[in-house]
């Protein structure tokens, strides 16, 4: 609501080509809201919303080494969707070789509180904070601690950074959605997601959602807050009436504007 009467309150300055607020309401790190419902498969954590250090999803299993890096693990639905996904990549056989161009494995999936608090020190360190922030979520932040997140590697091809140059890559990106993934940190949306793009770091939110997602083309920080957040629920709607009033004061009073006279010529 607070969110709405800012809206309402820049009515006059905003248009199609300038929005303005008055107030902040994505500021990363600042005010951050416990995830509400994390047995969700459809939760949001970024650099706002964020899982307690005791969170531990449930129906967490090991993947199959044929899929991932050995002793990793993920939430079971998520671990059938990334060996479906992964079966598909391998039998895609090359006419010449008769070996999938496209292969790939987890490299990274669930990771506690307590190994993300290490792994984002160590950045840290290395790096200083402003760095790390942009490329290692704080404890309690990350969605690896979900345990519906991977990170991905193309066999043969060492590194997370080295994935976006691979073929493996593009197979990946284009038929994540269909086994329920997305990419969750595009290229250019770092001011929104907080991250600088990440080809190889996947969000399983299932398969109609990950579609509707992709249709969008927004980013699930956006999509959420647009669709899936609690104030969509319809007993926190904005009251219709209040929003009738608000485009009645505003119709009246442009109908009460004084026509601009036209300039004169001579
Ligand atoms: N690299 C991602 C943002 C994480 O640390 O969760
Ligand atoms: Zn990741």
């Amino acid at each position: 609501q607070p969110y709405i009467d800012d809206c309402l309150a820049n009515r006059e300055k905003n248009s199609e080509s300038h929005f303005e607020l008055t107030n902040n309401y994505y500021t990363h790190y600042k005010d951050p809201v416990q995830v509400s419902d994390p047995t969700n498969i459809n939760m949001l954590v970024n650099k706002t919303f964020t899982l307690t250090s005791d969170f531990t999803p449930n129906q967490i299993v090991p993947i199959s080494v044929q899929y991932a890096s050995d002793g990793l693990q993920i939430s079971s639905e998520a671990a059938n969707a990334l060996a479906d996904w992964c079966k598909k990549a391998i039998s895609l056989k090359d006419e010449m070789s008769g070996v999938s161009p496209v292969r790939f494995y987890a490299v990274s999936a669930y990771r506690s509180f307590e190994r993300q608090n290490d792994l984002y020190n160590n950045y840290v360190k290395s790096m200083g904070q402003e760095k790390a922030d942009a490329v290692s979520a704080r404890p309690g932040f990350s969605e690896h601690q979900t345990g519906l997140t991977v990170d991905l590697a193309a066999v043969g091809s060492e590194g997370l950074s080295a994935f976006k140059d691979t073929e493996a890559y593009q197979w990946v990106l284009a038929n994540c959605n269909d086994f329920g993934w997305i990419l969750r940190y595009p290229e250019g949306k770092t001011s929104i997601t907080g991250y600088e793009f990440e080809s190889w770091h996947y969000r399983y939110l299932g398969v109609d959602l990950a579609k509707a997602v992709a249709e969008s083309k927004l980013t699930y920080d956006e999509y959420y807050m647009l669709y899936l957040n609690s104030w969509n629920d319809e007993a926190n709607k904005y009251p219709r009436e209040v929003i009738d009033t608000q485009n009645k004061k505003a119709e009246t009073n442009q109908e009460a504007k004084p026509e601009e006279s036209t300039p004169q010529t001579n």
